[in-house]
Formats: structure tokens, C-alpha cells, sequence
């Protein structure tokens, strides 16, 4: 090709720009997720996203597009199309989505999805519409509610609800703290009893997988699990022993009932002594938010119905 027609090029891009369309306004809400539309109204090649932005406005079909970034493929569409629920998307890695009028700017790297609190936990739904990497995803409930989670797919779809490995987090914290949900996904966190709350509107299962020392897994999984809202104070209903490795049967189901205490909301200051928030009875067996690598006592993060377990890693998930 000559300079003088890529020049020619270039200053037709530069007129459909200035005087035909305004190529101003454009925002990118998601990109390098693997996510992208499904059927386009008209698709392209372009060589950056600048000229898919310029190819989508000569096309007509401008009120939305999405670029691979390494396909090169461009593809237009005449909707604005960044409400749109999980069934719309396919998985394709290293898309970058641009919408004209979406009002929130948002630099995702995270698949984006609506889900229905009611039917699933958030993964299984995921995972059950195909999504199967590892990872976490944005997730949009039917009220608005928006809040990340992160999925273990391998393991069959499991919403991780907290995660322990390496004591950078601070767990002996306040009841607000509890609900609100802390830490970074990306490592050690309690995701938070008001979403813990919407993802239980029916009973899950749920499932402890433990490290004990460095080198042997215990594992604790129930039926039912489900917890009241906040005026009940995110109250505990567990049943439905499933699986123990290593763990007395009700090391959970002994706290069925109780309300979440933290150390400012405290009972018999079981929340203050055992180092972390949980539905402290009097006051627990598992002890999960307790002191990391704290030893002979039981503020430790184990669990001791059957003499002391102390935990080098803790999950705690649903499905
Ligand atoms: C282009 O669109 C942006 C945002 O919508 C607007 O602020 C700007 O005035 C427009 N420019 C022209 C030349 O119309
Ligand atoms: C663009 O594509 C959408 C989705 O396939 C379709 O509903 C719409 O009718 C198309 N628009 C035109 C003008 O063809
Ligand atoms: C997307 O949803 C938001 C929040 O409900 C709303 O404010 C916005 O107008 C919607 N955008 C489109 C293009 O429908
Ligand atoms: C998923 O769960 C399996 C089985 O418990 C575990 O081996 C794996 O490390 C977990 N993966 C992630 C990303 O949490
Ligand atoms: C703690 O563990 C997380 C998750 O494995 C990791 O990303 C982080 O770098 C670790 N931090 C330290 C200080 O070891």
C-alpha cells in the first residue's frame, strides 16, 4: 500500500470524524475481560480501536462496539448494549467493550454479569452458563446490588465467602466491618454478611476446606446454610452434616442459631478473646476469623473439638 493511500485514508477517517460523526463521547466500560457480544450488526477488521471507533460511525451502527485485541476483529452495533445480562455474552478473550452513552465509566478487567439472587449462588450460575475460569467476577444482582466475587470453577462452582493463607489481613475487627466485608479478594478477605445475606436467600451448601500445619487438608461441608438480614443480625441457620475429614461433625452446626458477634458487638467476649467476628454461641469450635498462627489458645485459627487444629489456610465457600 502507498503512503499516499494510507494518507488518503487517514484523512477520510479524520473528515468522518470531524464533520460526519463526532468521535468524541465514546467511553470504555470494560476491557481485557473475556467477554463480547453476540450478533453484531456489522462486523470488521481495523487495526486499533480508534479505527473501529471511525468504522463503527461510517457504518451507521454507532451506538456501541466491541474490539479484540488480538483479532483485530471490530464489531458495530446500533444499542447501547452495556446493560446487558450474562446471556448476551460469549467468552472471548481480550475484548475491549465501548459504548457512546453509558453514563459510568468503569475500567473492568472482570467479566460482568447480572445474576438472579434466588435461583444460584453467583459461580454456579456462572459456571452452569459456561464460564469456567478460575477468578473474579462483577457481579449485578436483580435489585442493582453490585459486588465482586471470586469463583473456584475447577472445584465445581463454589462463591468464596473468606479466604486466610498468609496473615496480611487484620481480622479482629468491628461488627460493620463484618457486614460491609473486608481484605482484597486477590488474597486474604471476608466478603461480607449483607452479600453473604443475598447470596442465602435459599439454603446453599457450604463448605470449609482447611489447612492443618502445612500439609494436610481438612475438609467440613453442609446442606443447608442460610443466614437472616440485618435487623436479625445475619442470625445462622445450618444443618445437613454432608462430609468431614479431620473435624468433629458439628464444629459448624454448633453456632445453628446465633446472631454474628464482632468485638464491639460482643457475647461472653467471645468475639474479643477468639480475635475475630463469627456467630459466636459460647463461644465456637471453629474458629476461622480467629488469631493467625496464634498457638495453644483458643483465639487460635483452628478448631479444637478434637484437641487443637491450627489453620495455615482457611476457605469458606458456597454453592
Ligand atoms: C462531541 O461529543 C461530546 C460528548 O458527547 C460533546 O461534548 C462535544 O461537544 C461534541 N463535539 C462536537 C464537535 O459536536
Ligand atoms: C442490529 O442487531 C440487533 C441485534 O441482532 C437487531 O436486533 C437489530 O434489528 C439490528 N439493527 C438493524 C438496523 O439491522
Ligand atoms: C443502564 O442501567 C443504568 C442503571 O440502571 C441506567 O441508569 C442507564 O440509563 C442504563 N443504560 C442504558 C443504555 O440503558
Ligand atoms: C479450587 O478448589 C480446589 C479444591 O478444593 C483447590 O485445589 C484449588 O486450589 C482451588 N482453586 C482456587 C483458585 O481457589
Ligand atoms: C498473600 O497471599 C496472597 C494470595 O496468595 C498473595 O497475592 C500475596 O502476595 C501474599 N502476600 C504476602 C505478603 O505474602
Amino acid at each position: 500500500m502507498s503512503s499516499l493511500w494510507i494518507l488518503a485514508i487517514c484523512l477520510l477517517q479524520w473528515h468522518y470524524c470531524a464533520t460526519a460523526t463526532n468521535c468524541s463521547g465514546w467511553k470504555r466500560i470494560l476491557s481485557a475481560s473475556d467477554r463480547a457480544f453476540h450478533s453484531p450488526n456489522v462486523t470488521t477488521t481495523c487495526s486499533d480501536v480508534n479505527k473501529c471507533v471511525i468504522a463503527c460511525h461510517r457504518t451507521g451502527f454507532s451506538e456501541s462496539l466491541t474490539f479484540h485485541i488480538e483479532t483485530n476483529t471490530c464489531m458495530c452495533y446500533d444499542v447501547d448494549r452495556s446493560n446487558d445480562t450474562l446471556y448476551t455474552f460469549v467468552p472471548q478473550l481480550g475484548t475491549l467493550f465501548y459504548s457512546k452513552n453509558s453514563k459510568t465509566e468503569s475500567q473492568n478487567s472482570v467479566i460482568a454479569v447480572t445474576y438472579n439472587s434466588v435461583t444460584k449462588t453467583p459461580c454456579l450460575e456462572l459456571l452452569d452458563s459456561g464460564h469456567t475460569k478460575d477468578g473474579i467476577y462483577e457481579m449485578t444482582t436483580e435489585t442493582g446490588v453490585v459486588f465482586n466475587v471470586l469463583c473456584n470453577m475447577t472445584a465445581g462452582g463454589w462463591t468464596i465467602l473468606q479466604h486466610r493463607v498468609n496473615n496480611t489481613e487484620v481480622f479482629s475487627r468491628t461488627y460493620q466491618n463484618y457486614v460491609d466485608g473486608f481484605g482484597s479478594l486477590h488474597g486474604e478477605f471476608w466478603l461480607g454478611l449483607e452479600f453473604m445475606y443475598i447470596m442465602t436467600r435459599q439454603p446453599r451448601s457450604v463448605k470449609f476446606d482447611l489447612l492443618k500445619d502445612t500439609n494436610v487438608w481438612l475438609l467440613l461441608q453442609y446442606s443447608s446454610f442460610t443466614i437472616d438480614d440485618s435487623a436479625a443480625y445475619y442470625k445462622l441457620h445450618v444443618s445437613g452434616h454432608v462430609a468431614s475429614a479431620g473435624m468433629c461433625t458439628y464444629t459448624f452446626t454448633y453456632n445453628d442459631g446465633m446472631e454474628f458477634y464482632a468485638k464491639d458487638r460482643d457475647r461472653s467476649s467471645c468475639a474479643t478473646n477468639r480475635k475475630g467476628g463469627w456467630w459466636f454461641q459460647g463461644c465456637t469450635w471453629l474458629n476461622i476469623n480467629g488469631g493467625y498462627g496464634v498457638r495453644n489458645s483458643m483465639a487460635t485459627m483452628g478448631e479444637y473439638c478434637s484437641g487443637y487444629n491450627y489453620f495455615t489456610e482457611t476457605v469458606m465457600s458456597i454453592r
